[in-house]
């Protein structure tokens, strides 16, 4: 099956690498011919890597390479059998084209983006055939993160769904089915690890690096929400972040910080621009953490809870079955642990107790415990056996 990959961008080329080191002809369109020359030598450079290291033979190299035709016009994906939209994020502008692919590609081609943010049903509107419409959310950088996060939309047939997940599951990824609600499984259950965390230092609580240091030393997560946040760029962040907020009608749980405002204002985005929560043009200037371990404890201890609750509030919602939660933030996001099965590790009642006390402590409604948690510890059972 020919593959057509649409936007040669970060997300596309990835995509298109996966496609073509799986024996697909692939298709790579993007509008910008300068962005696909960049791409080529991106990949070129990337192949080189990988038989440098012994990863791939020079002869696999080369076939891939040639799996891939760079192209800027959309005519070309004419004879694919997917097309996968990975164009910058804005609906209108991914409306206009899916109709104008639609008008290209035959009845059976089957059409998915690769949105973080956008609902599927609303980009599936645009289309003739609208149960050919799917989400296939692929993570950054695509060939090394396994998870894949497969949605389908309301419109979305049985087949189509069926032929998708066995597409991505022959990749080698790992596929997970959920709902075509915002942030999907893991830009939704991974708020309270950014927001949890600006909310404690936000109380005077305690600094960045302290955070970040209970987080990775006493947590086991690879990277602290500070650093992580810088690393994405607090623009990039706190607009994920506000786009979530919003799509769940302002909901208190997802609501953004003015911290984080504040940093983006100012021009403060993190790693690319020298300078966010940390300083990266002169780290002389970076506090070291406090290594008190009791205040560690508490710190990653607060955040734990809050990320189980929204995994277990995820699940309550029939957003996708707990195994599929649990790889999620593992595959994903390379969390130490399963979610759900941390909760199970750590008493589902202190879990329950925990948020219980912020709840009464704070009287907001955002460390409101899930109603699946409360009527878990009732029935004293667990996630997993
Ligand atoms: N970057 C990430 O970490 C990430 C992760 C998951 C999903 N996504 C999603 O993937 C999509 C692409 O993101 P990205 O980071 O690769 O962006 P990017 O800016 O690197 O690439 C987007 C490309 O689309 C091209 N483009 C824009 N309009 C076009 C059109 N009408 N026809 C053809 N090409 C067009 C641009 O020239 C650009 O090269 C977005 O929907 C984003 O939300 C991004």
């Amino acid at each position: 099956m020919n593959v057509g990959v649409l936007g040669g961008g970060t997300m596309g080329l990835g995509i298109a690498q996966v496609s073509a080191q799986n024996g697909h002809k692939t298709i790579l369109v993007d509008i910008n011919k300068e962005v696909l020359d960049k791409s080529k030598t991106k990949l070129e450079k990337i192949m080189a890597r990988l038989v440098e290291k012994g990863k791939i033979l020079q002869d696999e190299s080369i076939a891939i390479q040639s799996n891939i035709v760079y192209s800027t016009n959309i005519q070309d994906f004419k004879d694919c059998g997917i097309v996968i939209e990975a164009i910058i994020e804005d609906f209108s502008i991914k409306s206009e084209v899916f109709s104008k692919l639609e008008s290209i590609v035959s009845k059976d081609c089957i059409l998915a983006s690769n949105t973080s943010s956008l609902s599927i049903a609303s980009i599936g509107s645009s289309l003739k055939i609208s149960n050919r419409i799917i989400g296939i959310h692929f993570f950054n950088p695509v060939p090394l993160m396994a998870l894949v996060e497969i949605i389908p939309s309301i419109q979305t047939s049985d087949l189509i769904l069926k032929n998708v997940k066995s597409l991505i599951d022959g990749w080698g990824k790992v596929a997970v089915v959920c709902k075509d609600t915002p942030g999907f499984i893991v830009n939704r259950v991974a708020r309270p690890f950014y927001g949890e965390a600006i909310r404690i230092y936000e109380e005077g609580i305690a600094d960045f690096a302290t955070i970040d240091w209970a987080m990775t030393e006493l947590g086991g997560f690879r990277m602290g929400p500070f650093t992580l946040m810088d690393y994405i760029g607090n623009d990039v962040n706190y607009t994920v972040t506000e786009t979530v907020f919003s799509a769940f009608y302002f909901d208190p749980r997802y609501k953004p910080s003015f911290t984080q405002k504040r940093y983006k204002e100012a021009g403060f985005f993190g790693r690319k621009s020298g300078k966010g929560f940390f300083d990266y043009n002169d780290e002389t200037l970076n506090v070291p953490p406090n290594k008190n371990r009791e205040l560690g404890e508490q710190i990653f201890e607060r955040i734990l809870v809050m990320l189980i609750n929204e995994a277990i509030d995820a699940l309550f919602l029939n957003i996708a079955s707990k195994e599929a939660i649990d790889l999620a933030m593992t595959k994903g996001v390379n969390y130490p642990k399963g979610l759900l099965m941390w909760a199970d590790e750590l008493g589902l009642d202190n879990v329950l107790s925990k948020l219980e006390s912020m709840f009464n402590e704070y009287g907001e409604d955002r460390y409101r415990p899930s109603p699946l948690l409360k009527r878990m510890v009732k029935s004293g059972t667990k996630f997993f056996r």
